[in-house]
């Protein structure tokens, strides 16, 4: 089965996103093995650490590079992607030629309480993976607001219209990624 590195761009303990994406990993399970990859260690991007690279960011390096395609799931802060999801791109693009991201399949998705529900986040993250050379999952486009209890405990979507839609999506990520998915083949971005 495909393997899909998830990214989740928020690093609160009751963050939305990742419950989000856990639910979308759920829904994916028959198709796709997921591995979320924990971004909290991860520092702001900074060239000067490469002679002694943090643990974090070779972690990162090898798991996308293992992986068929990337989900990214992102908060909407202040109309934009949030800055962990900037670095961590940052970190996987570079060395220069050793990109982990470059023919990469991605979906991109995320929720927020507004009501445009990370739709200017993600319209961001849309004009930048093409330039790291990841391709980029076209339709359907989701932008979710979220409401108190539309995910219960067992990480399982409540109301069934979302429901609906989010098994769509990655219904349509997975023949994607079976596609374009290209693993651990290293493209300069
Ligand atoms: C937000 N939030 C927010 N929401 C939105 O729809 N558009 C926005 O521009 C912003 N801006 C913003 C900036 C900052 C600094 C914070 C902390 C929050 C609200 C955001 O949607 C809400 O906090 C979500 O819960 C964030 O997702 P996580 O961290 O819970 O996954």
């Amino acid at each position: 089965m495909p393997t899909v590195a998830v990214i989740v761009g928020s690093l609160s303990a009751a963050s939305i996103n990742r419950k989000y994406a856990k639910a979308l990993a759920k829904l994916g399970a028959p198709l796709l093995d997921f591995d979320f990859i924990d971004l909290s260690a991860l520092p702001h991007y900074n060239n000067d650490l490469w002679p002694n690279p943090p643990q974090a960011v070779l972690d990162l390096k090898r798991r996308v590079e293992a992986a068929d395609g990337v989900l990214i799931v992102t908060p909407e802060y202040n109309r934009s992607f949030t800055g962990v999801i900037k670095s961590a791109l940052e970190w996987g693009s570079r060395p220069w030629g050793k990109s982990s991201w470059g023919g990469k399949p991605v979906a991109i998705t995320g929720t927020s309480v507004g009501a445009v529900g990370t739709a200017a986040a993600q319209t961001q993250l849309r004009t930048i993976l093409p330039h790291l050379d990841m391709l980029v999952m076209g339709q359907p486009e989701i932008f979710l607001r979220t409401t108190p209890g539309l995910f219960d405990e067992n990480d399982d979507v409540t109301n069934e219209e979302t429901r609906t839609l989010l098994l769509g999506f990655m219904q349509r990520f997975a023949t994607f990624v079976e596609r374009h998915g290209t693993p651990n083949v290293q493209i300069a971005a």
